[in-house]
């Protein structure tokens, strides 16, 4: 049997999520929204829904094979999947591999500085204060998550790191860098939810250094949609 969408739950910027008559699992909706700067600027991206769903799920399956737990449940169509409910944890967990976005204009340096070792921060989700960033002492702090936790979600985010490093490498395209969420099983096991998609990733092309991702969106470079097929076009051909 087909599972429905029951009552919607939560709506975000990019996403419904929907109950199901499951209590353990609901159903994600991607929808096409863009926004950036703190919801300021807003737009569509024709088909981004559908890549972003069909992007994750793939990308979570493959991290899934490497002995890390996602969210990720079963693909309905193009833009909605069945994923496990799960009690987010509030914090953005960013990784980058190359200098870009944020971490070039607060530190002064230009963008493509390839580091030695991956950068890790976190976030604060919280959309009033403007997603904060903050330490693993201040997350404690304020509660969000405990120390074991915060250890668990940094070795999972960097493991994961590698394997997404690897995989976009074959595909001729550099991983910049990137941001996930996590969240909490009844039993307490943290795992891998939200997205992995062209929205949370910067992916430029390995020769020409071209984006794509959403930053063609959020700086204004055209060909938005065209990009979004593009990568996805990478990660399931070739
Ligand atoms: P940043 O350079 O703007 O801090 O972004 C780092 C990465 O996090 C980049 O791959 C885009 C992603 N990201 C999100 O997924 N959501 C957000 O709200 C922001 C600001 C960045
Ligand atoms: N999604 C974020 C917002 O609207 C920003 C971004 O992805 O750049 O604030």
């Amino acid at each position: 049997m087909i599972p429905e969408k029951k009552e919607l739950i939560y709506e975000g910027k990019a996403k419904k999520v929907f109950a199901t008559d499951n209590p353990e699992e609901v159903i994600v909706s991607y929808k096409n929204d863009a926004t950036a700067f703190d919801g300021q600027k807003k737009g569509t991206i024709r088909g981004k829904g559908s890549v972003n769903n069909q992007m994750s799920n793939f990308l979570m399956g493959l991290i899934e094979e490497q002995g890390i737990p996602t969210h990720f449940v079963e693909q309905l169509n193009e833009t909605d999947s069945i994923v496990k409910k799960v009690e987010i944890v509030p914090l953005e967990v960013i990784v980058r591999n190359i200098s870009a976005g944020s971490f070039a204009q607060h530190y002064g340096v230009e963008e493509g500085i390839v580091f030695d070792e991956p950068t890790f921060e976190y976030s604060y989700k919280n959309d009033d204060l403007h997603d904060p960033l903050l330490n693993t002492s201040h997350a404690i702090a304020l509660k969000l998550a405990t120390k074991e936790e915060l250890n668990d979600i940094k070795n999972k985010t960097l493991k994961i790191n590698q394997i997404l490093k690897d995989f976009f490498k074959d595909k001729g395209v550099d991983l910049v860098d990137f941001k996930l969420e996590f969240g909490r099983l009844p039993d307490g096991t943290i795992i891998l939810a939200d997205e992995i998609s062209p929205d949370t990733c910067r992916f430029w092309d390995s020769k020409t250094g071209t984006k794509l991702d959403k930053d063609r969106f959020r700086r204004d470079l055209g060909n938005v949609e065209e990009a979004y097929q593009e990568i996805m076009k990478r990660v399931f051909n070739n």
